[in-house]
């Protein structure tokens, strides 16, 4: 797929990031990440849906034994703005305890997600759990939670692509941008 795919019309022009950048600064990660993790027991959790292309590349650039699992919490419903409720609509598979947990999310907003996760996981005995994000919009913070692993900062605006959508659309595009407001806005 390329810019010229009918995909792209409701992204902003100027793409935010180009798969090249992902790729490389995912790299960076696992490196990272395979350095931190080199006496842990560490189990990857991806946070569904959005993050299933950053968790499948990012667990690929771990040079680790690792275990997998996965977990769907939910805040949003089809709009683009947080309802400060969350509940999980699939719990991880495997027990925890003495784990050393990495979520992987796709991107931290108002930081409620990670935080209700984070504080659910805790209670379940892991060794450690600690935060990879591939996106961060630090403007939108309602609480305080701050990723252990951020692959890039973003302005506060609403993107899509790599895994992120608007109503379950525009996951597939392999970069990221920004939605242009009249999908949102009718
Ligand atoms: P938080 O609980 O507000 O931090 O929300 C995190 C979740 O909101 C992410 O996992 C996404 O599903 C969704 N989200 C937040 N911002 C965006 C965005 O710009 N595009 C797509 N989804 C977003």
């Amino acid at each position: 797929m390329d810019k010229t795919s009918m995909l792209y019309q409701d992204m902003e022009d100027e793409l935010l990031i180009t798969r090249d950048r992902i790729a490389e600064r995912i790299r960076a990660l696992g490196e990272q990440i395979t350095k931190d993790y080199a006496d842990g027991n560490l189990v990857c959790v991806s946070i569904l849906k959005g993050s299933v292309f950053f968790f499948a590349d990012l667990i690929r650039e771990i040079d680790l034994p690792l275990t997998i699992d996965f977990i769907q919490a939910s805040s949003y419903g089809d709009s683009t703005k947080s309802s400060g409720f969350v509940h999980i609509k699939k719990d991880l598979d495997r027990d925890i305890e003495g784990k050393d947990v990495l979520l992987i999310e796709d991107i931290v907003d108002s930081g409620r997600t990670l935080a209700y996760l984070k504080t659910m996981l805790k209670e379940r005995g892991a060794n450690s759990i600690r935060i990879a994000t591939l996106l961060d919009k630090p403007e939108g913070r309602q609480v305080e939670m701050e990723a252990d692993y951020v692959g890039f900062i973003i302005p506060n605006a609403f993107v899509v692509g790599y895994g992120l959508d608007y109503a379950e659309r525009y996951r597939n595009i392999p970069e990221i941008g920004i939605l242009r407001p009249r999908v949102y806005q009718g």
